[in-house]
Parts: structure tokens; sequence; C-alpha cells
């Protein structure tokens, strides 16, 4: 597995088929003749147009924005695990803030749909974060202990270790704000406590933790390799195939720049 991940989420993005196409193409162009061996994407494009995200290149994985926790039955309007790993979704975005609040999903369904997930062995990113209120109240601990607990309880270690954390405050998305390199580690630092305690060290270790909110790429370090993180969860700017592409980049070269 790449040491550093970037996950593109499109969100309710683009409009037509046709700047789909125009997307996947700018994006084949800016992939071509590159290789990276220690950064890899993952984009999840709505669900739509999970098919025309079937040919991306290499090291780039197809991702899914929701799921629905039951595999088949009278759901309407809703996609089955099963679906979407039989469609080649490898990972799929779950309680991301926007869902929290449109979709009304509390920490019971967020638990319920990452261990779906896991069920049909496909990697849950599982989205963590404070409002901005709750951090005016000093309570940005409390939150992320409540919410980390609720989607890891019931698992076994070995499952457990699969899921990955993005910790998104919910005050940064789509803001330009951003927390400080301090403020996101100490929540690194938070998280591999209490997976620790629920775990152990091993599997506190080996949960990955993605930093999401206002990401862009000349801020990378800041919010993600100096706070401890192993990548990032990226919302407008992976509108931008050239964006992804120069994170992989970046991503690729402190990675060797840590090895050397
Ligand atoms: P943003 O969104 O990068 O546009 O702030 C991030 C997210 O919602 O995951």
């Amino acid at each position: 597995m790449a040491r550093f991940l970037i996950v593109g989420n499109l969100k309710m993005n683009p409009l037509s088929r046709e700047e789909v196409s125009q997307y996947l193409s700018v994006l084949q162009r800016e992939m071509s003749g590159k290789k990276f061996e220690h950064a890899a994407g993952v984009l999840c494009p709505p669900a739509l147009y999970l098919n025309e995200f079937s040919e991306l290149p290499q090291g780039i994985a197809k991702g899914a924005q929701n799921v629905f926790w039951e595999k088949s039955g009278a759901y309407t309007g809703e996609l089955s695990p099963v679906m979407l790993k039989n469609d080649g979704v490898e990972y799929v975005i779950v309680g991301h803030s926007e869902r929290r609040q449109y979709g009304n999903e509390d920490d019971r369904i967020v638990r319920e749909k990452a261990h779906a997930v896991l069920k049909a062995l496909m990697v849950p990113i599982v989205c963590v974060g404070e409002t901005g209120e709750e951090r005016a109240q000093g309570e940005t601990d409390r939150v992320l202990e409540h919410q980390v607990q609720a989607v890891f309880e019931g698992l076994s270690k070995l499952q457990a270790e699969k899921i990955i954390l993005a910790y998104e405050p919910r005050w940064a998305i789509g803001t330009d704000t951003l927390p400080t390199t301090n403020e996101i580690l100490q929540v690194k630092v938070l998280i591999r406590k209490l997976l620790a305690e629920m775990f152990d060290s091993q599997a506190a270790e080996r949960v990955r933790v993605l930093y999401g909110g206002s990401v862009k790429s000349s801020f990378l370090g800041a919010v993600s390799w100096e706070a401890g993180m192993d990548g990032v969860l990226v919302g407008r700017e992976s509108l931008f195939p050239y964006e992804i592409v120069k994170m992989l980049a970046l991503f690729e070269e402190q990675a060797l720049s840590l090895e050397a």
C-alpha cells in the first residue's frame, strides 16, 4: 500500500457526461508518463458516473461517495455495497459531514455503513470532525471521541486496521480556513490514543488518518506530513485533475525524502 493517499471527492459535480469525459481526458493527459510508488489516488465521482471512472490511470482507484448498509431489497434510491464492489469500487466515503448534515446521518448509521463496506471487501473512508460551534466550546476532543468509538465498536482488530479515517473539521470545509499543523497533530494523537485503548498500539499505528477541509497543493506539508497525516481528502480542488496529479507528485517527493 502506498505511503500517502489523496482522495478526491467530486461531490455533486460535474453536471454532464460531456464534462465527465473532458475531466477524464485531462486526467489521462496529466498522468501520462508519470508513475508514483509512494502516493496513490482515489477519485469519488457521483454514483451516476461510476462507470465512466472505470478506466482510470494506473495508481488511481475508483471510490464512491455514499452507500447503503443493506445488501439488497426494497430500499428505493439506495446503492448496495455489493453493487459498488461488483462495479469495481475499492473505497467508499462514509459519514461525510454533508451527509451527516443533509442526510441526517448519525453515528449509528455511519457505523452500519462502514461495517457494510468492510463486509463487502472495500475500504471505508470514514469522516469525523467537529463543527465550529463545538470547537468554540472546547468540545472537539469529546465529539471526536464519540465519532471514532462509534465507528470502531464491534470490529475485530483486523477489520479495524482496514478503516481509513479522515479528520475533517466541519468549519474548515469549503471555507479556505485551516486548523494549524499543531491542532491537526493533536487530533492525530487523540485518535491513536483512542484506538490503542480499543484495540492495541499496533492497530492504532495501522489505521490511516487523512486530513480534509480546504486542501490545496500549496500547503500540503502543513496539513499532512508535518501533522503526521497519511494523506488528504480533497473537495473543490479535486475538480482540477492538474491539482490531483500535482498533489500525487508532491507526496511522492515527500515520501522519497523521508526514505533518503
Ligand atoms: P473542500 O471539501 O476541500 O472543498 O473544503 C473537503 C470535503 O468536504 O471533503
